[in-house]
């Protein structure tokens, strides 16, 4: 059993805390499903967030997978909403006000802000994205971004880049 613990309120220092937990926390455990919704609690237990959770690459679609909040739309197409854009363009994206994002899927009237970053796979395609979201206007920004970044790229190479693949 792992519990977390945070000794700073700096962003910065947080996020670096917060790495190195759940790089700990992920590394013991082959299981995609189980590594995902331990890094949404994760996640959300640093942060506060409104609505943090992955969603899977399925055919054509993003299926909802492990996430913590509100109740979630469960399926995106390909293209659309921020989560079916990152896919498409196989980018982070970082929307400050979502209502004047075009194309944006509003789960809850209650999200202003959101960000949303491709996890890849071995052959350089989207298996999976995560999805952030706050109640605060422009809550993400580039800080979030690299440290965000360098999460999902540790839960990518564990589970969609790896030859031992562990789906
Ligand atoms: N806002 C997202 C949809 C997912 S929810 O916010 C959880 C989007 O535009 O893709």
């Amino acid at each position: 059993m792992h519990e977390l613990s945070f000794q700073s309120e700096d962003k910065n220092q947080r996020y670096q805390e917060l790495l190195l937990q759940i790089r700990t926390l992920i590394e013991d455990e082959s299981d995609l499903i189980a590594n995902l919704a331990n890094t949404a609690a994760a996640l959300k237990e640093a942060f506060g967030w409104f609505w943090v959770g992955f969603y899977l690459v399925k055919g054509e679609e993003l299926v909802l997978g492990p996430f913590q909040g509100p109740l979630a739309c469960t399926r995106i197409p390909y293209n659309r909403g921020v989560c079916g854009q990152s896919w498409a363009g196989k980018q982070i994206l970082v929307v400050p006000d979502v209502n004047a994002h075009p194309g944006h899927i509003a789960c809850s009237s209650r999200s202003q802000s959101e960000i949303v970053l491709p996890l890849i796979n071995a052959s350089g395609n989207v298996a999976a994205v995560l999805d952030i979201d706050s109640e605060n206007l422009a809550e993400f920004d580039q800080t979030d971004a690299r440290y965000l970044q360098k999460l999902v790229e540790i839960i990518a190479r564990q589970h969609f880049q790896s030859r031992t693949k562990t789906l």
